[in-house]
């Protein structure tokens, strides 16, 4: 159960973290059928980065090019992420991208509640492993999630710093908001 991970709290070292990661993506999340995305997805996105990041960013779920590719954030939304980034000053492999869910939910909606019930222990999972400073939360439904409240808004969230169990958390709005706007 990737929820009761023994690792919590604890100073993993960058090869262990290597291999516990490797581990969730090819023994646990590739063959995953727990939810229904699992029926339509080409490729499951469990996500990339550097497994020592400061910063960790969460997005929503894959979406067609993510699907094709099985990587986070590659159409025109994770253009305008690598954008954000490169204003940080890091690099792309610098930093982690995740997703609430790991497959595609078809049509660009919003992946279900009980979609991100069965699919966040991965994430939850990867956070522990990697054990950043600040988690980014792109969008409002990756807030809503991390912070349990579902009356969130992110005009009043964007900008706020915010506490996700021990960790710094920042509200940002999602990319692909910001393209269509
Ligand atoms: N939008 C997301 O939320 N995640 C991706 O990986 C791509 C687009
Ligand atoms: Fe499993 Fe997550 Fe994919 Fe659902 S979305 S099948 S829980 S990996």
């Amino acid at each position: 159960d990737v929820s009761t991970s023994p690792l919590t709290g604890e100073n993993i070292l960058r090869d262990e973290k290597i291999i516990r990661l490797k581990t969730l993506d090819e023994s646990q999340v590739r063959g995953c059928v727990k939810c229904r995305l699992s029926e339509t997805r080409k490729n499951t996105v469990f996500g990339e980065g550097d497994v020592d990041a400061t910063i960790f960013f969460i997005g929503e779920g894959p979406g067609e090019n993510e699907d094709l590719q099985g990587r986070p954030f590659v159409g025109r939304a994770g253009d305008m992420l690598n954008k954000w980034i490169a204003a940080t000053g890091l690099r792309r492999d610098e930093v982690y991208i995740a997703n609430m869910v790991k497959c595609r939910a078809l049509g660009s909606r919003l992946p279900m509640p009980d979609e991100v019930a069965m699919c966040t222990p991965y994430l939850e999972e990867q956070i522990r492993i990697i054990q950043p400073q600040v988690i980014v939360t792109l969008g409002l439904a990756a807030l809503k999630y991390m912070m349990n409240d579902a009356k969130l808004a992110m005009g009043r969230s964007r900008g706020q710093w915010r506490d996700w169990r021990g960790i710094k958390l920042m509200p940002t709005f999602h990319p692909a908001y910001i393209l269509r706007n």
